[in-house]
């Protein structure tokens, strides 16, 4: 019998949460060299510390080869509270802080330039959106900011099932403050 190894393995936002701290440091390494390398002028760049409360707080899911060595994909979720500023990327979990956010933003999508058009983001996108409705209620938005010459992004989330553009104006926080580049906000759920 023909044993079929698998192409890539999805890493959870739950499964990156219960690593080590060790394995934590490790992907948080990782995403940020995936994150600057594609940013392109598309999204924040960051620190690996930065990254590491996304990871701890099970706001992050990844893809990666499937002997694991290699990341492929990475997205996270960003709550939004009033008193975020640009300045402070520490996302708060409800049931850490008791705190609900106005907004939550699935955002630093990014994906290795060898694995692209192969649906790794759709995977990312997936188990994000899963962790979204696991971690928060319903009525808060959850969003995505796209620059409008990214084609690839905006082909990605105007295709997703029940995701449109909105007028960022509905939202209760102003989340493109600080953020120049002409971009259009996705709503992917309610
Ligand atoms: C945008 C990005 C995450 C898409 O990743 P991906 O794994 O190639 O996307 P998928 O294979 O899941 O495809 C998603 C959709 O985008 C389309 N797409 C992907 N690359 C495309 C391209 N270069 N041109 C046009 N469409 C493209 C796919 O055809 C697919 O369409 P579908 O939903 O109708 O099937 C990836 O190109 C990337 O990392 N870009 C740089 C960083 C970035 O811009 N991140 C997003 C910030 S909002």
């Amino acid at each position: 019998m023909e044993i079929v190894k698998p192409y890539y393995s999805l890493i959870t936002p739950g499964q990156i949460a219960g690593w080590t701290p060790d394995k934590q440091q490790q992907l948080a390494a990782s995403a940020v060299a995936l994150i600057n390398q594609r940013a392109d002028g598309h999204m924040f760049t960051y620190a690996s510390d930065e990254i590491v409360p996304f990871l701890q707080g099970a706001h992050a899911a990844a893809v990666v080869a499937p002997d694991g060595n290699e990341l492929w994909a990475f997205g996270k979720l960003f709550p939004w509270h009033v008193a975020t500023t640009l300045d402070g990327l520490h996302p708060v979990t409800r049931s850490a802080q008791g705190q609900i956010p106005g907004v939550v933003e699935l955002g630093a999508l990014a994906v290795h330039p060898n694995k692209e058009r192969q649906g790794l983001a759709h995977r990312i996108v997936a188990a994000l959106v899963g962790q979204y409705h696991a971690l928060y209620p319903p009525d808060i938005p959850l969003v995505a900011v796209v620059v409008n010459d990214n084609l690839a992004s905006h082909q990605l989330f105007s295709h997703l099932p029940g995701c449109r553009p909105i007028d960022p104006n509905q939202l209760p926080i102003d989340i493109l403050d600080g953020w120049k580049p002409p971009s259009t906000v996705f709503r992917l759920t309610g």
